[in-house]
């Protein structure tokens, strides 16, 4: 008999959560880090640029970019140790699995920096997970495809270098083309942080009990590959493919509608945007500018155009408020840089982990912070006596 149900939720991690680094407004489709819209950072900004400004809350001078990017660059590599880790893994395991592995096993790596009394060694944490984030990616595909892992250049930015790692062979250098390292720079941006999303409140939940930075940031990463979360991205692109035709489109959109139908549109809908997702729409013209630069045609382009009109004229999506969001359109850029599906969900881990460092940090450094405690409405058995089974 619960009557009238009221608690004082505590940190719940998601409702009560102060933050001052993302801001969200779903009903216009309002995405703001640090106070700069998501649209004019995307354009104009780089990866490093909204790196150190989710990090630090102001945008960085020549100088203080510059000492970052290069301290960030002098972390890249990993201990060699770590490269062994990779080899316990199965070559067809999906790389998500071996990102939640790897990251986890930093702890046993970095001892000198899991210390979150010590202000010096979570600073140091949060450099080596920024810095290392784009090597352990690279390295699980290069794994994943049986190619030799490629050491992190210090000459190269921060994207380039993972471009670098990912794609160069011994064989043949890997030529980074300036319109591929924009396109993944971008992306990397849009998908830095946003405000309490389910693995960054996994992250806040796990690091609210003291646990070091690198398990919290393995646990986000666990959280995030999840097809309704960040695993969307991959789903959306073989949705797309399955799809196959524009023709194809009004039986997937019925079977969306179809409330015995457990299929949704992948890369559509969002748990707080209640309007067109600003990354999507950013992503959507991306996707045009990055193919016709490439000299690339991919009809899951047109698929998925005309699936998103259909959509939007749909009175079922209008009367839900489902729009794109962030997974809709950047897998057709991924395919076309070249990164297989199995990565899409890695690379967004990849650039999350900035967002999860920085969200982290400010839980952390809240002095009024306490373990995360959800509670619970009980719909279970009221008490009741123990019956013996001689008695059932
Ligand atoms: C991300 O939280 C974040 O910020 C996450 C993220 C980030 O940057 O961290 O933005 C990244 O996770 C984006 C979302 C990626 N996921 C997908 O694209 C998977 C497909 N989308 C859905 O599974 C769904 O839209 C969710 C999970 C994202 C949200 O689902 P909810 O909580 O059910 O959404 P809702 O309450 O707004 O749904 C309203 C209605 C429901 O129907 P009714 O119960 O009212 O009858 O719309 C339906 C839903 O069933 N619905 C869909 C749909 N999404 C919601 N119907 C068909 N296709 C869909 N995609």
């Amino acid at each position: 008999n619960t009557g009238a149900f009221t608690y004082d939720p505590g940190f719940t991690s998601t409702a009560s959560c102060e933050s001052k680094i993302t801001f969200i407004d779903g009903d216009q489709g309002v995405l703001l880090h640090r106070g700069y819209p998501i649209d004019q950072l995307a354009e104009q900004s780089n990866f490093m640029e909204v790196s150190y400004l989710l990090l630090n809350g102001e945008l960085p001078s020549k100088s203080e970019l510059e000492q970052f990017s290069n301290h960030i660059t002098r972390h890249t590599m990993v201990h060699e140790q770590l490269a062994q880790f990779y080899r316990g893994f199965r070559r067809d395991a999906h790389p998500m699995a071996v990102m939640c592995g790897v990251v986890g096993a930093l702890s046993a790596f970095y001892h000198d920096s899991t210390d979150i009394s010590d202000p010096h060694q979570r600073l140091v944490a949060s450099h080596r997970l920024i810095a290392k984030i784009p090597t352990i990616a690279a390295m699980a595909y290069k794994y994943s495809v049986g190619q030799p892992f490629v050491y992190p250049k210090n000459n190269l930015s921060y994207t380039g270098n993972f471009l670098n790692m990912t794609f160069s062979v011994p064989a043949e250098e890997y030529e980074i083309d300036p319109v591929v390292e924009a396109a993944m720079d971008k992306i990397f941006i849009l998908h830095a942080d946003h405000e309490q999303n389910a693995s960054t409140s996994t992250v806040r939940l796990a690091g609210s009990s003291g646990a070091n930075p690198f398990a919290c940031i393995a646990a986000g990463i666990a959280c995030l590959w999840g097809p309704a979360h960040g695993g969307a991205n991959e789903a959306a692109l073989n949705m797309l493919r399955e799809i196959g035709h524009i023709d194809r489109i009004p039986e997937y959109i019925a079977r969306a509608k179809n409330k015995d139908d457990p299929f949704r549109l992948m890369g559509f809908g969002h748990r707080v945007y209640k309007n067109y997702d600003p990354r999507a729409k950013v992503l959507g013209k991306a996707a045009t500018e990055v193919l016709n630069k490439l000299g690339k045609q991919d009809p899951i382009l047109d698929v998925a155009r005309k699936l998103e009109e259909i959509a939007l004229t749909d009175p079922y999506f209008i009367e839900k408020k489902l729009y794109p969001n962030v997974d809709f359109y950047s897998g057709v850029i991924l395919s076309a840089i070249g990164f297989p599906t199995t990565m899409f969900t890695v690379l967004f881990a990849l650039a999350r982990t900035v967002g999860w460092v920085a969200q982290w940090n400010e839980m952390i450094a809240d002095p009024e912070q306490k373990i995360g405690r959800p509670r619970q409405l009980y719909t279970g058995a009221a008490q009741r006596d123990y019956v013996p089974l001689a008695q059932r």
